[in-house]
């Protein structure tokens, strides 16, 4: 949670992403979900979505979900929620 915005990380091969942390589906945590490659795959029905942008590779979810610009400073991890 950042700022009352739910938020997951994704580490691709050394790279972070941050994502809504809410399904594009329903509204189940894409926290619960799994790496797979470039993607982070909702466990509940399989969505798949890009972690870089959001976007959804995959039935059923039809929207992408937000994903945050993030910078790395001195180990820390700032998100920009704008
Ligand atoms: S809640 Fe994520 S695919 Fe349905």
């Amino acid at each position: 949670m950042v700022e009352g915005t739910p938020v997951v990380l994704a580490n691709v091969n050394g790279d972070i992403f941050a994502l809504e942390d809410e399904c594009s589906h329903e509204e189940y945590p894409l926290s619960d979900g799994e790496l797979e490659g470039e993607d982070l795959v909702c466990i509940y029905h399989g969505a798949r979505f890009e972690c870089a942008t959001g976007r959804n590779k995959s039935l059923p979810a039809i929207r992408p979900v937000k994903s945050f610009a993030v910078q790395i400073q001195n180990d820390e991890i700032y998100i920009d929620l704008s």
